[in-house]
């Protein structure tokens, strides 16, 4: 019965013709697989070139088997019935047979084509942005199989044989696959220097948190790929927002990195930002502990090349205030109106929570979202203290601001009128004891020159 399915088999793989393909790269470990069901077997002999060509291995049921040595096949391996090439060297290129024997018959199965595919990029090393490049993909035989690349993202470049010109942007940047006959895929990485990409939405700062403006070389390319492209400069300005919007003609310069052996920033306009330590990590953000009112702007992060290459970022940077009007010094009774706002409507998805001091409670606040103008129609001491105002994403923290506000009492009509008869009072009073002292006084001296001359002095008490 086994030898009849074994029978069976081999006559529909010889009938069928043709070899089986198998595609690989130089580099490679390949798995060759007899393309027959096996139940069982006495010997499985491999060979290459022709069929009674040099055995490269054979394998018994006794668990006896043999690999060449031959220094061409010298990463050979049998794994099951199936001959593993774990290194593919160019001249192992070529066709395999597989013959099995099972008590008395031999069976030959399909020889199987291991055939070389060859991809290559021009130019090869990191690119620019702008830059060309040429990816190219073959196999190595007559018969050309279908073939077509992919590109980073997946998405098929159409109509290509095998060859791809792209004008490089940083979206090349990547793994591009080749896919050889719909079931070979080869991988290879595409460099494309270029700088992170910006935040999307601004960098929020106030005076109460700190401020950060990224910018960075993205962790896949160092400094050594960046010299070798021959970059030129790299530097900081700062475009400030003014209310008529972005100033460019107050353009400044903050930054240089200094392109010696010891790469090192310049400080050129001192606002008080300091570099990321050690630019050759990849990070050129700019921080201060605290935002300032005037950080508010553009700030722009430029590197350039020798070949008129400039990448730059821009990262948009708006400050969270709270206004109070009429100030921070507010007499109880008077009317408040406070807003916290980054001097421009806000994107939809962000939205502002108000934290007003303990005590006060305020209907504008029972809803959310918090609206951006609060009015307190008549201040009491209960609002005195830290007004905070935070902006969300979501429920991401991005910033917050906060107001210190001090409320004076106010005298009113009636407190002066308490306050003047208090004090008339208080007068009245101080008045009537004086008056009393001075009348007791008074008394006690007539009463001491009365009893002078009541009783005199006894005579023999004075000398004569
Ligand atoms: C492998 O090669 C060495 C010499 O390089 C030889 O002595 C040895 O017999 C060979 N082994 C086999 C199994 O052919
Ligand atoms: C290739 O063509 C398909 C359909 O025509 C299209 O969806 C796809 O975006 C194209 N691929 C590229 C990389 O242009
Ligand atoms: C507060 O705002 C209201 C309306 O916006 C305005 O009429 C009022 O004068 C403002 N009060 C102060 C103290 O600024």
């Amino acid at each position: 019965m086994e030898k009849f399915v074994l029978i069976l088999f081999a006559a529909l793989v010889s009938t069928s013709g043709a070899s089986e393909v198998v595609y690989a790269q130089v580099g490679e470990k390949v798995t060759l697989k007899p393309q027959v069901e096996i139940k069982s077997y006495k010997y499985v002999y491999w060979s290459f070139g022709k069929q009674d060509g040099p055995q490269l291995a054979w394998l018994n049921h006794l668990g006896g088997q043999f690999l060449t040595n031959a220094t061409s096949w010298n990463k050979l391996a049998i794994s099951d019935v199936s001959l593993v090439i774990k290194q593919i060297q160019p001249e192992n290129f070529g066709e395999y047979f597989c013959k099995i024997t099972s008590k008395d018959p031999i069976l030959d199965i399909k020889p199987i084509t291991l055939i070389e595919i060859k991809v290559s990029l021009n130019p090869v090393g990191p690119l620019l942005p702008g830059q060309s490049l040429t990816l190219s993909c073959d196999v190595e035989s007559s018969e050309k199989p279908e073939i077509y690349w992919m590109n980073p993202r997946g998405e098929i470049m159409n109509d290509t044989k095998g060859t791809v010109d792209v004008r490089i942007t940083n979206q090349h940047h990547g793994k591009w696959t080749c896919v050889v006959a719909k079931k070979k895929q080869v991988k290879i990485d595409v460099t494309v220097i270029d700088l992170s990409p910006a935040p999307s939405l601004p960098q929020y700062t106030s005076t109460s948190s700190p401020i950060t403006i990224p910018c960075s070389i993205p962790t896949q390319i160092s400094w050594l790929q960046i010299k070798a492209k021959g970059v030129q400069e790299v530097h900081w300005q700062f475009f400030p927002e003014t209310s008529s919007g972005l100033d460019s003609d107050g353009a400044q310069r903050l930054f240089s990195l200094s392109l010696k052996d010891t790469l090192s920033w310049t400080q050129e306009q001192d606002r008080e930002l300091s570099p990321a330590q050690d630019p050759k990590t990849g990070n050129l953000d700019l921080t201060r502990k605290l935002g300032r009112v005037e950080d508010g702007g553009d700030y722009v992060c430029t590197m350039k090349f020798e070949n008129g290459v400039t990448l730059d970022r821009t990262i948009h940077v708006q400050v969270l205030q709270i206004i109070s009007s009429p100030g921070e010094n507010i007499l109880s009774g008077q009317q408040l109106n406070l807003t916290c706002s980054v001097g421009r409507p806000l994107p939809s998805d962000l939205h502002l929570q108000w934290s007003p001091p303990k005590k006060t409670s305020l209907p504008s606040l029972k809803s959310r979202p918090h609206p951006t103008h609060l009015t307190v129609p008549e201040v009491s001491t209960d609002n005195g203290g830290n007004w905070w105002c935070t902006l969300y994403q979501e429920k991401k923290q991005l910033t917050s601001a906060v107001i210190t506000l001090t409320i004076e009492t106010k005298l009113n009509v009636w407190m002066l009128v308490i306050a003047c008869i208090a004090s008339v009072i208080v007068i009245l009073l101080l008045l009537i004891l004086a008056l009393i002292l001075h009348r007791r006084r008074r008394k006690r001296y007539l009463r001491h020159q009365l009893c002078r001359c009541k009783n005199p002095k006894p005579k023999g008490f004075y000398r004569t």
